[in-house]
């Protein structure tokens, strides 16, 4: 939880005294199906307690002035219909982007004073990007009085992250963001931006998030280089198969018969996990309904040798921290959570063995790497709220 008092006095420091509305949205787990979601397949997201907060007032006028409570003396402005002069990538242009797709759906916005603070690890794959635009579009439109779906937001936040911010992101984060419900992973559907929730019931396993320390470098172009891949290799497979959509609608099965046809090594195992980890996607839902933990866990072991060894994005922090967790009794499963090549893992271990989890992974995942390595125990939480 942020130190409420501590940033309301920073609020009237930069603001002046008044009243002040505060709204959160939480960030995100990624449990299972990485590097699905531009592929259209199954993910199967939770929201975290730790999120984004914004502190709001509405102004008078046109102006809105956005601050950060950990990045002091950073004051950016912008007036609502100049919002396109903050496209990139500096801090802020996630929220002015966002501002300018709603009032491109018509939805008339007021001048608003915000300062942000934020609970979540930044850019360590736990959607904090993601979860700045959801909260920034939740109070924009709580405060405009205009009404969207979650959905609607998720939507609206993904194409100012990948039209103003520039980013190609897919729809998950936005969506698991927006859409969390406490106790339950969701399982979404990203080629019909549907989901539905499945009760989490992990009884006697706890989620542990760990995050690497390990900052995500080339994430970026990496990121772009893999999307690439699987539009080439789905070019290539249309040839044949000219009514495929997306990779996700093969099956396992079909692998063997586009080895050839597919032509690039490489191409062929980014296809391949992209098969394969869809599959686990859904057998993690037949699993997890059978209260099966330990064949979840195993699940979550396939996804991350796939994602190190066919798509090739952990790198040795995230393998290292990995490692660590699944050498240890009472952790059934481990793998990286989100984009990879740094950021964060998770791991699903034994209640009673937690504490000696975090202990003996953190000391282990230093001394192979020299950095320091944070895991916390993480509950599935609900999404975006007004606070007060
Ligand atoms: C990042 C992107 C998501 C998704 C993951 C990988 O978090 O923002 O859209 O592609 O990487 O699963």
């Amino acid at each position: 939880m942020i130190d409420r008092s501590n940033a309301l006095a920073v609020f009237e420091k930069l603001y002046g005294p008044g009243d002040v509305r505060l709204f959160f949205a939480p960030g995100r787990v990624n449990l299972i199906g990485e590097h699905i979601d531009y592929n259209g397949g199954f993910v199967f997201p939770a929201a975290l307690e730790l999120g984004n907060y914004v502190f709001v007032r509405v102004r008078d006028d046109d102006v809105v002035n956005l601050a950060a409570d950990d990045l002091p003396g950073t004051l950016v402005s912008c007036r609502l219909g100049q919002l396109e002069t903050k496209r990139g990538r500096e801090w802020g242009a996630y929220q002015f982007g966002v501002l300018d797709e709603i009032s491109k759906l018509g939805i008339e916005l007021r001048g608003m004073d915000m300062l942000f603070s934020s609970t979540l690890p930044f850019g360590a794959g736990l959607s904090s990007s993601a979860s700045i635009e959801v909260v920034t579009a939740f109070a924009a439109l709580e405060i405009a009085g205009a009404k969207l779906s979650m959905t609607e937001i998720a939507l609206l936040a993904q194409r100012a992250e990948n039209n103003f911010v520039g980013v190609n992101c897919g729809i998950m984060d936005q969506f698991a963001c927006a859409n969390g419900k406490e106790g339950c992973g969701m399982l979404l559907d990203c080629a019909a931006v549907r989901c539905e929730q499945i009760p989490l019931n992990l009884s006697g396993y706890t989620i542990v998030v760990g995050n690497t320390n390990k900052k995500r470098g080339l994430a970026d172009s990496k990121y772009n280089e893999r999307r690439a891949e699987c539009e080439k290799g789905l070019e290539r497979i249309r040839t044949k198969r000219p009514e495929l959509k997306n990779l996700c609608q093969l099956t396992e099965e079909d692998l063997p018969e586009y080895e050839e046809l597919i032509g690039d090594e490489t191409v062929f195992r980014r296809v391949s996990h992209v098969v394969s980890e869809n599959a686990r996607v859904i057998e993690s839902v037949l699993l997890l309904r059978k209260g099966d933990i330990e064949g979840f866990g195993k699940l979550l072991n396939a996804s991350h040798l796939s994602l190190r060894d066919l798509y090739e994005v952990t790198g040795r922090e995230l393998d290292a921290m990995t490692e660590c967790a699944r050498a240890f009794p009472g952790c059934v499963g481990s793998r990286m959570t989100g984009a990879g090549f740094g950021g964060c893992t998770v791991s699903i271990v034994e209640n009673s063995a937690v504490d000696g989890f975090i202990k003996a992974v953190s000391a282990e995942y230093e001394s192979k790497t020299g950095l320091r390595g944070d895991l916390y125990p993480s509950n599935a939480a609900g999404g975006p709220k007004e606070i007060f």
